[in-house]
C-alpha cells in the first residue's frame, strides 16, 4: 500500500447494534480532517497488517471527525474481529482516504436508498446530505432483527416531510417480503437508486434494475461476488521497469507483485474498493471485480490486480 496515510485518534466507540460498533476518529493533533463527500470510505491500516475499508456515516459537512461503523463479521478474516477486539478509545490508528466509489448524485430530484444490514452506513451519510439539500429520498432498510439494525435511533430522529423510511426485519415480517422488484418498480423513472448490503441483495437489485438507465443505478459491494483468479500460468510485464513477473497457480497478480518486492496500491483485496486499479498496456484481463462497470471491463483498459487474472499469456501493465 503506497497511498498517503495519516494517523487519527480514536475519540469514542459506541454500541450501535448487536455486533456493530461505531468509531469516532479525529485528527491526532486536533483540527480539520480532509473533507469528504457522501458515500465515501476510508481505509484502516490495522496493526496486524490488514487493510480494511469502512464507509463514513457522519454528515459530510463535519470537518472535525470521521465516523465509521464496523460489523463483527461471523466469517471475519481478521479485519472486523481485530477492530472489535483490540481498538480502544485513545488509540492512534493509521488511515488513508477518504475516497468515494459510491458518490451521491446531489442534483437528483428523488433518491431511493436500499440497505441490507451494515450496508446502511454509506446511505446514512447520504441521508444527511440529502436532508441538507432538501431533496426527496426514500430509505428501505432490511435487517435480521431490530436488535441487529444499527442507527435505528438516529433514523428515528429524521423528521422529513418529503421523505420516507421503511424498515423491515426478517423476524417480524408476518408474511410480507422485502420485495426488491416492487421497490424498484415503484420508484419514479427519474429517481436515482442506490443499494448497499450483502451480495445476494446486490445481485437481486442489479437484476431488478436491469432495465433502468445505468447512470441512475448505484451499487456498493463490501465483499467479492466471485472468487479471485488464482489459476496463474501467465506473466505480467511491468512496462515502466520492463520486469517480467510469473504469476504462479494459487496466486493473484497482487500476490505475485508483492512477493517480488514490488510496491503496489491495494486495500480491500476483494475487487470492490478500486485502490489497486492498474492501467493495461497490452493483453486481455480476466476481470473478477465488482468495481469496474461492464463497459469498462469490456474495454480492457484497466484491471483490478487484487482479484483479476489474464486470458492472454502475458499482461503488460503500467507499473
Ligand atoms: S484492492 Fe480493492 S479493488 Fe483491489
Amino acid at each position: 500500500m503506497t497511498e498517503m496515510t495519516q494517523d487519527v485518534l480514536v475519540k469514542r466507540i459506541g454500541y450501535e447494534a448487536e455486533r456493530i460498533n461505531s468509531y469516532e476518529l479525529i485528527a491526532q493533533r486536533g483540527g480539520e480532517l480532509t473533507p469528504f463527500t457522501a458515500g465515501s470510505h476510508i481505509d484502516l491500516h490495522l496493526p496486524n497488517g490488514m487493510l480494511r475499508c469502512y464507509s463514513l456515516v457522519n454528515d459530510p459537512r463535519e470537518r472535525h471527525r470521521y465516523v465509521i461503523a464496523v460489523n463483527r463479521d461471523a466469517e471475519s478474516r481478521g479485519g472486523s474481529s481485530f477492530v472489535h477486539d483490540t481498538i480502544r478509545v485513545g488509540d492512534i490508528i493509521t488511515i488513508s482516504g477518504p475516497r468515494n466509489n459510491f458518490a451521491l448524485q446531489e442534483q437528483a430530484e428523488h433518491s431511493v436508498l436500499i440497505a441490507g444490514g451494515i450496508g446502511i452506513t454509506p446511505l446514512l451519510s447520504m441521508i444527511r446530505r440529502l436532508e441538507a439539500l432538501g431533496r426527496r429520498w426514500d430509505l428501505f432498510y432490511a435487517a435480521r432483527t431490530r436488535a441487529a439494525a444499527a442507527f435505528l435511533d438516529e433514523l428515528g430522529t429524521v423528521r422529513s416531510d418529503h421523505s420516507r423510511i421503511h424498515v423491515d426485519f426478517d423476524d417480524e415480517r408476518s408474511g410480507r417480503l422485502f420485495d426488491l422488484p416492487a421497490i424498484v418498480g415503484n420508484a419514479p423513472a427519474h429517481a436515482h437508486l442506490y443499494c448497499c448490503g450483502p451480495v445476494p441483495m446486490l445481485v437481486a437489485f442489479e437484476a431488478a434494475t436491469a432495465d433502468r438507465p445505468a447512470d441512475r443505478v448505484h451499487v456498493e459491494y463490501f465483499q467479492a461476488r466471485e472468487a479471485a483468479a488464482t489459476g496463474g500460468g501467465f506473466d505480467v510485464r511491468l512496462a515502466r521497469s520492463n520486469r517480467t513477473i510469473a504469476v504462479e497457480p494459487g496466486k493473484t497478480i497482487l500476490d505475485a507483485l508483492l512477493d517480488a518486492g514490488i510496491a503496489a496500491n491495494y486495500a480491500c483485496t476483494e475487487g470492490v474498493c478500486g485502490t489497486c486499479e492498474t492501467r493495461v498496456v497490452e493483453g486481455i484481463p480476466d476481470h473478477r471485480d465488482q468495481f469496474l462497470s461492464e463497459e469498462e471491463q469490456a474495454a480492457n483498459k484497466s484491471i483490478m490486480i487484487c482479484c483479476s487474472g489474464a486470458k492472454s499469456r502475458t499482461l503488460v501493465l503500467d507499473l
